[in-house]
């Protein structure tokens, strides 16, 4: 392998150590921090996604609820939960776990969670703020991946940048954040003409598309710095959006899946979680 590994295993236990100080801190000065998960339905991902949160918040000693609600869960009883936890001066941060069944509208579900209390940064005023380059709450994926590319002393300013996926919880916000550091920043998606040509122009090139190892080495410059965002699970075995050995050949940095962005995601949820304590206490 040529690329260097940004490894997020080492970068989420550094982040960890440093939170961990923060919470004691606060829990010093009374303040518990509390977060909690709203989870609708048995998708299988979902619940792994919410129990490794819930063993991010214990490693941390932030107080973690996860309300397990059914999948015929009604939209009215989905917006009492969010509403009982914007009520709750324990609660400092609320995620609703998505995707959501296809009968709840998540739109207006996520819409009600109190910005200051979103710590996913889904709200229409943090993703809003986002846009417009003012403080808020980041999405936590896109988030993660800016830290690593950052601890790695990567330069983004005057980068080509190409983001293949345009979710609102990655590929957006990762266009807006690469954005804001001054790289020059292409949008692709499943409509997207000669992909390929695109992607490899892309001295930063971040796959969020949700296809097991879409990306492969004809499609990366050399000397490319590759951000893995996806997660897919092939024969029982997890993958990434990237063709991993063939790409690493080529590029000069790469995440790998598992161990990568992955582990960023729940190390910047609890940044978030931290942060909006800190936020509400005058930190
Ligand atoms: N589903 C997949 N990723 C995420 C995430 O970052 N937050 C929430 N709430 N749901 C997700």
């Amino acid at each position: 392998m040529a690329a260097q590994l940004l490894d997020g295993k080492i970068m989420a236990a550094e982040l960890e150590e440093q939170l961990k100080s923060r919470v004691a801190e606060l829990v010093s000065q009374g303040f518990v921090p509390g977060l909690t998960v709203i989870l609708v339905g048995e998708d299988p991902a979902s619940q792994t996604y919410v129990n490794n949160k819930e063993k991010a918040c214990q490693r941390l000693g932030i107080r973690s609820v996860t309300l397990r609600m059914p999948e015929q869960t009604t939209q009215e009883e989905l917006e009492t939960a969010i509403e009982e936890a914007n009520a709750d001066p324990s609660v400092h941060g609320i995620l609703v776990q998505l995707p959501l069944p296809g009968h709840l509208d998540s739109d207006r579900a996520l819409s009600l969670i109190l910005p200051e209390k979103d710590v996913d940064g889904f709200h229409d005023v943090n993703a809003g703020r986002l846009s417009r380059g003012l403080d808020c709450t980041v999405a936590c994926t896109p988030k993660g991946a800016l830290y690593m590319l950052k601890q790695a002393g990567i330069s983004i300013s005057g980068k080509e940048a190409v983001v293949v996926g345009r979710s609102n919880i990655v590929g957006k916000p990762m266009a807006l954040l690469l954005l804001k550091e001054n790289a020059t920043v292409t949008v692709c998606h499943s409509r997207t003409a000669d992909l390929a040509a695109h992607t490899r122009r892309a001295d930063i090139l971040v796959a969020a598309i949700g296809k097991p190892r879409f990306i492969t080495a004809d499609m990366v410059k050399d000397g490319a710095v590759v951000v893995d965002v996806g997660i897919n699970r092939v024969d029982g075995k997890l993958c990434g959006d990237v063709d991993f050995e063939p790409v690493a050949q080529k590029a000069s940095w790469i995440t790998p899946v598992p161990g990568g962005v992955g582990k960023m995601t729940i190390a910047m949820l609890m940044d978030n979680t931290v942060a909006a304590v800190e936020k509400v206490f005058g930190k």
